[in-house]
Order: C-alpha cells, then structure tokens, then sequence
C-alpha cells in the first residue's frame, strides 16, 4: 500500500515537498484493532497543528518520518473487534494512508447515511457541519437579524455556518479569495461575500457594515481579522473557530506574539469576553454586595491616604507598585 509520510517540518504554509509518498506493507491490526482500507480522507487545516516539532506547551509533534492523522471515512477490512465487521463503514481519525490500523478507543463512528454521501461524513455530516453548528447556535448565538460575517466562507466550515446564518434570520457576508469563489458563496445564498484579496476590499467591507457586525465567524485570524474587528458593534461576539493564516507562525518569541497568543486561545478552548463591568453588573451587582457587606460575608479592603497633594503620588503607585491592599482613596476632605 502506499503512504504519505512527513518528510520536513512546514514552514508558515505546508509545501508538497513537506511529504513523501512511499510504499508500505499493509499494516496488521493487534488485539482489538480493526485495518481499514480508505475511502475518503478529510482534508483538515487542523491537521497543520500537529506538525510542527512541538505543538502548544510540551506536547510533541508528529515524528517525522510518520503518517499524518486526518479524518476519514474507511472500510473495515479486517476486524479484531467484536463491535466491528468486515464490510462495516466508518468515520474517524486514520492515517494518510491506502490501509490504515485503527484502534475502536478512539471511538469510529460506524456510518449508516443511507442514500446521503458517504463524503458527508466528513463535511456537512461530520467534524465540520458540527463545528459550522455549534458556531453559529451554541457559541455565537445568532439571532435573527443580526449581522454576521464569516470568514474562510467558502471553505467547509465557512460555506455551512453561512447557511445556517440564513436559517436563523440573520444577514450573513462572506469573506472568501476571489471573484469565482465570491459567487459561489453568494450562489449558496448568503447576503454578500467579499473578495479579500480585491484592491478595494477595505473599502467594500466598509461599506457592507455600515452599522457593524454582531457576531464575526472567525476562521482565519492574521490582518483580516483585524481588519474585520475593527468594525464589531457593542457586544458583538466572536466564535474563534480557527486561525488557518497562523497555524505556521505561533512562535512564542518575535516581535509579534498575537499570532501564538490566539492560537494557545484556540487550542485551549479559552472563552475570551470583554466586557463593562458597569453596564453588565448594574444595580443587581451593588443591591447583591451590600447585602453580603451586610451578613459580613464580603469584607471589603480599603487604603486611605490622607492629602490632596498626594493624588499624583497615589496613581503614579497604581502603576510602578505600591504596598495598598484593596481599593485605593485619597481622604481629602472627610
Ligand atoms: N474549532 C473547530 O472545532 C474547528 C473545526 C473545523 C475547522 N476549524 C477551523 O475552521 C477554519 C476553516 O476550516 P475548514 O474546514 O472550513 O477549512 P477549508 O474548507 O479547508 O477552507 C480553508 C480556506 O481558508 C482560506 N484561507 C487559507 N489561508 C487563508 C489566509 N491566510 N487568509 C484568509 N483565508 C485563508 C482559504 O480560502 P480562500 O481561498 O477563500 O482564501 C481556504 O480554502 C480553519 O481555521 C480550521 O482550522 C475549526
């Protein structure tokens, strides 16, 4: 059988001379293990993650010299498993490879799509319909109405959470590279999509917001996001799904570390809200701590210091250090 293997590490984009192909025998499965011949493999951005020599923290990368893991959808040809048959249809991690070893721990779905395509197993009925889903309800909480921009639109994710867009109500602007890709974005039925790459595209995204956005699908990180945020409405909410223009440059030194900062975000799943304490907190959040001050359960701290000419002295120690504890307040006149 024949098998990609990782040849080099990948710089900021993956090059085909990153890989190898090379002939190998057909693997066994071990006890419990089924061998699976490919019939789809997924092509993930995410897969980029795992390539390089250490991934976020201290978790290695792939050696070199080893197959990629990716999504597939695969047929069970030998099963070492009582939960699987020859001839059984699945969908799961495996090797870029013809035939691959797999081992039911890392839970196969078995597929049954009936007249569907297999290949939706792992797109719109896979890891990707499920990420455009969750992004779109359970994270960006779309209403209808609301403006909501997708970046990587085109893309599996993007072209899915675009359309779930439209069945909420909402207006939805692509963000894809090119004119044809543009069109068929718009041919899916979403409001708008916008050729990033075109000369004018700060301008036409101007103009498409002219009241903002509620939420921005983020798929791609790099200059567009900030170009794209810079147009967030109060309160506008950010599903940060990925961040393909960064995958190859998280470099935890360097100038600039945003890109290594969002994608550690990213990995570890950190819910980022900014919010006015203020506004979000209102009369409920004072009514509820002087109630607690008032059973003793909140003690709040204090430090006084006595004299008007000592403010400067004061705000200058609320940035170089100070020895305050709790909340600081010059007495000037009580
Ligand atoms: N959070 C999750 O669970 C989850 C799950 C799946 C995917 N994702 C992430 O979601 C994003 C989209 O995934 P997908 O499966 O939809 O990918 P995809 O179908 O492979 O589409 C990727 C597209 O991203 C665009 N792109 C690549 N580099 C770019 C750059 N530097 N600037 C702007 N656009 C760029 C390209 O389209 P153009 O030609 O339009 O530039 C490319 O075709 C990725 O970041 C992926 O890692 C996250």
């Amino acid at each position: 059988m024949r098998r990609i293997i990782l040849k080099a590490r990948p710089g900021a984009t993956p090059l085909v001379g990153d890989f190898a192909i090379e002939e190998a025998p057909t693997p066994d499965p071990g006890a419990n293990q089924l061998l699976v011949q490919t019939l789809f493999m997924s092509i993930d951005p995410y897969v980029r993650l795992s390539l390089d020599e250490m991934t976020i923290g201290d978790v290695p990368g792939l050696p070199l010299g080893q197959s990629p893991i990716g999504r597939a959808v695969a047929r069970v040809v030998k099963s070492n498993h009582a939960d699987f048959t020859p001839g059984d249809l699945i969908e799961g991690r495996s090797a870029w490879a013809e035939y691959a070893v797999v081992n039911p721990a890392v839970k196969p779905t078995k597929l049954d799509l009936g007249a569907l395509p297999l290949s939706y197993a792992v797109g719109a009925l896979g890891m990707p319909g499920q990420t455009a889903y969750a992004g779109m309800i359970d994270i960006g909480h779309v209403q209808p109405g609301e403006t909501v921009v997708i970046s990587a639109a085109a893309g599996a994710v993007g072209s899915m959470a675009g359309q779930i867009g439209k069945i909420l109500g909402a207006r939805v602007v692509g963000l894809a590279g090119g004119a044809v890709k543009c069109a068929a974005v718009e041919a899916l039925g979403f409001d708008l999509c916008l050729d990033y790459k075109a000369p004018d595209f700060d301008k036409r995204l101007a103009a498409a917001l002219p009241q903002g956005f509620q939420v921005y699908f983020e798929n791609v990180g790099g200059d567009l996001s900030l170009k794209v945020i810079a147009y967030a409405a109060y309160g506008a909410r950010m599903p940060l799904c990925g961040l393909i223009a960064n995958y190859g440059q998280a470099s935890e030194t360097g100038p600039d570390r945003l890109p290594h900062f969002l994608r550690t975000a990213f990995v570890k799943g950190i819910g980022i809200k900014a919010f006015h304490g203020e506004s979000v907190g209102g009369a409920h959040a004072l009514a509820a701590n002087r109630t607690w001050i008032e059973q003793g359960k909140l003690k709040p701290a204090e430090s006084i210091i006595d004299g008007f000419e000592r403010i400067p002295e004061a705000f200058e120690g609320t940035f170089r250090g100070n020895s305050h504890i709790g909340k600081v307040v010059v007495r000037i006149a009580a």
